[in-house]
């Protein structure tokens, strides 16, 4: 239980963009998993640090410097506390849940001196909801090295066949690669369950926690992950900033993914040795900025609380999915519990496109298409669905357009 009362609908003077308007029309936003919007505390935020605080950071050696590398620093604590991490050395700044998957991909194939240690053969565990970020990584590996992609199948509802999952391991498994939260279906999958499955095999497992660090908490040491990645964007920070958790065991183990200013310890024109992680993994001036508003970020859903938000957004699917269900012809894809904030639908006969549009002329914003998954498109025989993906700003007058921008593209096109 709930031991504090949001008002949902009074967070949404938070967002000055919900004054905003599309096509002329008061905005109706349903593409967070997209990319969310931003609460003023968070742009606040950035516009204080850059009019207060600027400065590169871990540079300086004066207090402007030291001020912006504390900020910057306090956000590692921060997001070490969100997710529950056992030492803030193991949280990396990247710049959002691709880049830390591309970082694990090419990083973990190699040794600490970065000399290819995966060979041919060598097998990489994925599933069949997996985005594209959380697939073209682990593509290039196979090309660069001639690894083997195995691919968990996905059911009918759209959830993760643990029995062919436990089948797909061998002797030459070398990593699981799996989403928390499905961005296009919305299903959560059951990855305490399938990272102990791992672990009996000796292998390691990354999640991708893109669609579930905006929605509920996230625990890595319950769920004794070897990586977590997650997008700043999607959970209301700026873009330009996501996190990869590892457990220290990996970071010290693995060799730099980028190189440059802030990485090293001492540079010569012939021998180059590397600060310790995180910093390792942190070439170059990052997105300071993003960061900082990442903090802010962070501090804002915890005051809303995590169980709070999940159970706002659970109320929510409780209303749209019956109400869309009664339109003739709908059918959602991806009927799985539990689920986050995510209804991704077609009709029969009416291109998702065109539902799109409609709801766009009603200043109702949805994305249209195949999400960044193209293969959980073809499982299910289509090229696109309608996706509705719910943010802390959604209300029931929000479900109510949606529903009723759905029958009148059905009008149009019936
Ligand atoms: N992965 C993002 C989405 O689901 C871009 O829309």
């Amino acid at each position: 239980m709930i031991d504090k009362r949001i008002d949902f609908d009074h967070l949404r003077q938070d967002f000055p963009i919900l004054k905003s308007k599309n096509r002329n029309k008061p905005i109706i936003f349903f593409d967070s998993a997209a990319s969310s919007q931003k609460p003023i505390q968070v742009l606040n935020a950035v516009n204080d640090f850059y009019q207060k605080d600027y400065a590169n950071i871990h540079r300086g050696i004066y207090e402007l410097s030291e001020r912006a590398s504390l900020l910057y620093e306090n956000t590692r604590e921060k997001v070490r506390q969100f997710i529950h991490a056992p030492h803030a050395n193991e949280i990396v700044f990247v710049r959002g849940t691709t880049e830390a998957i591309n970082l694990v991909a090419q990083c973990i194939s190699k040794n600490e001196s970065g000399e290819i240690k995966w060979q041919a053969g060598d097998e990489v565990i994925l599933s069949e909801m997996e985005h594209h970020a959380n697939i073209v990584p682990w593509y290039l590996l196979k090309k660069q090295l001639g690894i083997v992609l195995k691919i968990i199948p996905v059911t009918d509802e759209g959830v993760i066949d643990i029995t062919s999952y436990q089948d797909l391991f061998s002797s030459r498994t070398k990593i699981v690669a799996i989403s928390h939260a499905s961005n296009a279906l919305g299903t959560i999958n059951s990855i305490k369950e399938m990272i102990k499955i791992a672990h009996q095999h000796q292998v390691p497992v990354l999640i991708d926690g893109a669609q579930a660090a905006p929605h509920f908490a996230i625990d890595v040491q319950a769920l004794d992950c070897d990586f977590y990645v997650f997008s700043g964007h999607k959970m209301y920070a700026p873009t330009g900033v996501g996190v990869l958790y590892a457990k220290k065991i990996w970071l010290d183990n693995m060799p730099p993914y980028q190189g440059g200013g802030d990485m090293i310890e001492t540079v010569s024109f012939t021998h180059i040795t590397f600060a310790k992680a995180p910093h390792k993994f942190e070439a170059g001036t990052p997105d300071i900025a993003a960061v900082i508003g990442l903090s802010a970020a962070i501090d804002y859903l915890q005051q809303i609380g995590m169980q709070a938000i999940d159970q706002h957004e659970q109320q929510l699917l409780q209303q749209a999915e019956p109400a869309l269900l009664s339109i003739p012809k709908l059918k959602i894809i991806g009927t799985a519990q539990p689920k986050v904030g995510v209804i991704s639908f077609v009709i029969d006969g009416i291109h998702p496109h065109d539902i799109g549009t409609v709801l766009d002329h009603e200043g109702i914003a949805v994305r249209a298409g195949h999400h960044c998954a193209m293969p959980l498109m073809n499982r299910f025989g289509l090229s696109a669905t309608v996706r509705a993906s719910f943010g802390i700003y959604t209300n029931e007058q929000d479900i109510d357009a949606l529903v009723e921008g759905v029958q009148q593209a059905v009008r149009i096109f019936s």
